[in-house]
């Protein structure tokens, strides 16, 4: 890891049918001015390429990485087993069981490897950029200051009467 150059925010994913939900992440973290990439890696379709991510993940300056999964959702638990960057996992809501099964598998991580998991769908996408940016903002004051003003903006927008 170069200690110098601001760590990113990874945003991956188990398949293109994903993006609708995990483009969330990009806006909120566009938004922040949080610098990020996105890629879709499957941890059955494409085993190598995952494995290949998650070992060169710090040499490639992540700080965070977030990853979308759907139904047997084993991507984010099998990239955290392969590096200790903190990792976020979003269930993704499937066709079948809502999303209930993708949220099993990631929330129920046996100890000893952790992931983080959101809330099923655009929710978790969305609070899943805003914590990976309060984690890069540790570092970084002028992100930090970006999300204070966030929910400042977000506590503005809510209308005092309901009428
Ligand atoms: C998972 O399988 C993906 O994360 C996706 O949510 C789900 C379905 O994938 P597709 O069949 O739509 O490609 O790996």
């Amino acid at each position: 890891m170069n200690k110098n150059k601001t760590l990113k925010v990874s945003i991956v994913m188990g398949s293109q049918s994903d993006y609708k939900t995990m483009k969330q992440c990009e806006k909120v973290l566009k938004n922040l001015g949080v610098s990020y990439e996105t890629k879709i890696i499957s941890a059955h379709r494409t085993p190598k390429r995952m494995y290949e991510y998650a070992l060169n993940a710090e040499k490639n300056n992540i700080g965070v990485i977030i990853a979308g999964a759907g139904g047997s959702a084993h991507l984010p638990g099998m990239i955290a087993a392969l590096t200790s960057i903190p990792v976020l996992g979003v269930p993704i809501e499937s066709k079948i069981l809502k999303g209930l099964d993708s949220l099993l598998s990631i929330v129920q991580m046996p100890k000893g490897i952790p992931v983080g998991s959101l809330a099923i769908g655009e929710d978790g996408a969305i609070n899943a950029a805003l914590l990976a940016s309060s984690i890069i903002a540790n570092n970084n004051l002028k992100i930090k200051n970006k999300l204070k003003n966030w929910r400042l903006d977000q506590a503005k927008s809510v209308k005092k009467n309901p009428k």
